[in-house]
C-alpha cells in the first residue's frame, strides 16, 4: 500500500459480486513488504501451493527514482530476490513480471514500431528504468538455472484508463508523474492546468508520442499470459521452461495534444494547458509492434482512445479525490 489503497480491494469485491465468505478465499489479502523476507515467507506458508506469480510490486516514479536511487534498487531488486527465493523453495514455476517499454532506452523514430528483439539496456535515463532492465536480466538467468521455470516479461507501453464501472482506477500519491492521471485531475478541477513538456519534438504537432493502451486490455494480457505459461508447464512433456518477452501495446502512437483533445471530448469541456520545457529523459516517440503477443498469447489491445478516455473520466468523476473519502 505504499502507493495504493485497501479501498480498491473492497471495490474489486463489489465488481466481482463477492460475499464476505467468497472474498476470504477468492480475494485473500496479506499486507506484506516484499523486502521483509520473514513476513513474505508467511504468505507462502499460509497458502495452498501457488501455480503462478504475477509480480507487479515496485516503485515506479521516473523522476523520484533519480532522487533516491538506492531506495529504488533496494526495493525493486531486493524485494524481487526475496520473492524468487521463496518461489523456488515452494516450487512455484510460473512467473509473470511487470516490465516496461522503458527498457528500450533511447530509441530513434526509424526503429518504430518497436519489436521485442530491439536492443535493450542502453540509454535508459533513470534508475527506475534500470531496475526494470536489470530484473529482466536477473529473471532470464534464474530461469536458465531452473529449466522447468517459465517466465513472461511483459513490456508495458503506456497504460491508461480505468475499470468501466468507475469503481477502481489510478490514484497516485501526490502530483501524478504520468500524463493521463494528471489530465484527468485537471479535467475534474483538482488541478489548475496541465504543463505539456515540450512543443518542439519532431512529431505531427511537436508534442511527445506514446503508445497508450487501456488498462483493461493490459489486464486481459496478464490473463492470457497466465494461460500461456500454464499451457507451457502442463502440456510440454519435456518440462522445458523458457523466458518469453512480450510487448503489451496497441501499435498506435498518440501525441500529448491528441490525448488532451480526446479527454476534452470525453469530459465535454476544455482542459487548460501551458507549454513548458522538455522533461529530462523524455524521448520523442515510442510505440509497439504488438504482433508477437498476438501470435503467442492470442492477445491484442482492442479498446479505442475514446474507450480509454471515457472510462478514465467515469472513474475520475465518481472519485474526484481517488480512493480517499
Ligand atoms: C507521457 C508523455 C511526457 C506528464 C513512463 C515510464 C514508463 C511507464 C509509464 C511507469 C510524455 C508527457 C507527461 C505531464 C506531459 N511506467 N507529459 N506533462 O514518460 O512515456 O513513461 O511512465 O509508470 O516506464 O517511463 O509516460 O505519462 O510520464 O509521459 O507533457 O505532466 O506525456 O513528456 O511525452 P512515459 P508519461
Amino acid at each position: 500500500m505504499s502507493n495504493s489503497s485497501k479501498v480498491s480491494l473492497d471495490r474489486v469485491a463489489k465488481i466481482c459480486g463477492l460475499s464476505e465468505v467468497e472474498r476470504s478465499y477468492r480475494l485473500k489479502y496479506f499486507q506484506v513488504d516484499l523486502c521483509n523476507a520473514a513476513e513474505l515467507r508467511l504468505v507462502f506458508e499460509n497458502s495452498p501451493p501457488f501455480e503462478a506469480c504475477i509480480h507487479f510490486a515496485g516503485l515506479k516514479a521516473v523522476g523520484e527514482s533519480s532522487k533516491i536511487p538506492l531506495r529504488y534498487y533496494e526495493n525493486n531488486i531486493g524485494g524481487t530476490f526475496n520473492l524468487l527465493h521463496l518461489l523456488e523453495e515452494f516450487k512455484c514455476m510460473n512467473m509473470i513480471f511487470s516490465s516496461s517499454a522503458t527498457v528500450y532506452g533511447e530509441v530513434d523514430v526509424s526503429q518504430m514500431p518497436i519489436t521485442e528483439d530491439t536492443q535493450v539496456g542502453v540509454g535508459i535515463t533513470n534508475p527506475y528504468g534500470r531496475t526494470k532492465y536489470m530484473l529482466e536480466e536477473i529473471l532470464r538467468d534464474v530461469q536458465k538455472a531452473t529449466p522447468r521455470m517459465n517466465v513472461a516479461l511483459l513490456r508495458y507501453f503506456n497504460p491508461v484508463g480505468a475499470h468501466p464501472s468507475g469503481e477502481i482506477g489510478e490514484d497516485p500519491n501526490g502530483p501524478p508523474n504520468n500524463l493521463m492521471p494528471y489530465v484527468s485531475q485537471v479535467a475534474v478541477g483538482r488541478r489548475e492546468f496541465l504543463t505539456i513538456f515540450g512543443d518542439d519534438y519532431d512529431t505531427h504537432d511537436g508534442t511527445g508520442v506514446r503508445d497508450y493502451l487501456h488498462v483493461m486490455d493490459l489486464a486481459r494480457g496478464h490473463v492470457s499470459a497466465i494461460d500461456y505459461l500454464h499451457k507451457k508447464s502442463t502440456q510440454d512433456k519435456s518440462q522445458q521452461g523458457g523466458t518469453y518477452v512480450l510487448n503489451l501495446g496497441t501499435g498506435k502512437g498518440y501525441s500529448v495534444l491528441d490525448m488532451v483533445k480526446a479527454m476534452e471530448k470525453a469530459c465535454g469541456h476544455k482542459i487548460p494547458y501551458k507549454f513548458g520545457p522538455r522533461r529530462g529523459g523524455d524521448i520523442t516517440i515510442l510505440y509497439a509492434d504488438p504482433s508477437l503477443a498476438k501470435k503467442e498469447l492470442g492477445w491484442e489491445a482492442n479498446s479505442t482512445l475514446d474507450d480509454m478516455c471515457r472510462d478514465l473520466w467515469c472513474w475520475q468523476q465518481k472519485n474526484p479525490n481517488g480512493f480517499a473519502k
